[in-house]
């Protein structure tokens, strides 16, 4: 099954900055506790490479992506420390085609129909879409989705346990993310019985939301 296949089962990647790469593996199993198997560590601090291959070398059910990829050079280093696909921000084609050269799923932003043309140009039918709530939220992926049919999105960004039911219904959300259930605060506090329950009502809420749509 192809990776993006995945995520649309898994429903949620939540968006986690790991500050201590010790918290990783305990990060991973609180997510994975909490019916969650796919995670993206952002490379927003220095120990995001070695946070990725805690990750992916003691927790093989996890499947482990960067996030906040910028650049070649970041995805070089993410995917060298075992990360399976890449996220970024934005639209930087050097690394979408680094990424499609050596088969790593890649998911860049894209807001504007602009961006989602390139996207396509490039071959690519999942983008993110951040952040979210100040573009437009559901009403702009709706009304680009109506142009692109062929593109299904990941929205980030101000996406939480209220509203993710908006999103997760519709056809052309491939999953949704978020760093609610796994915040900054809550990592560095060990507070892995949180992130497992806030996990878990994530799930509850999207299988919900998919089987009511
Ligand atoms: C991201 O990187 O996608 C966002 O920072 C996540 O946004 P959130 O903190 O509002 O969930």
């Amino acid at each position: 099954m192809d990776l993006m296949e995945k995520i649309y089962d898994a429903g949620i990647v939540p968006v986690v900055v790991i500050e201590n790469e010790e918290d990783a593996v305990d990060t991973a199993r609180a997510l994975l506790a909490g019916g969650i198997t796919f995670m993206e560590i952002t490379f927003r601090t220095a120990c995001a490479a070695e946070a990725i291959a805690k990750v992916a070398k003691n927790v093989p059910e996890m499947t482990v992506g960067a996030g906040t990829i910028l650049n070649v050079r970041q995805a070089e280093s993410a995917v060298a420390a075992g990360a399976q696909f890449i996220v970024s921000p934005g639209f930087d084609e050097d690394t979408v085609i680094w990424c499609q050269e050596r088969g790593i799923p890649v998911c860049p932003g894209c807001v504007t129909p602009t961006e989602i043309m390139r996207a396509i140009h490039c071959g690519l039918t999942v983008v993110k879409f951040f952040p979210a709530n100040i573009y437009g939220g559901m009403k702009a992926i709706k009304a680009l989705s109506g142009v692109f049919g062929g593109i299904r999105f990941l929205p980030t960004g101000g996406v939480n346990a209220e509203n993710l039911g908006d999103f997760a219904a519709e056809k052309c959300i491939v999953a949704i993310g978020g760093s609610w259930v796994c915040t900054k605060a809550d990592i560095r506090e060990h507070n892995y019985e949180k992130i497992t329950e806030l996990s878990r009502e994530a799930v509850e809420k999207i299988h919900a939301a998919r089987v009511h749509s």
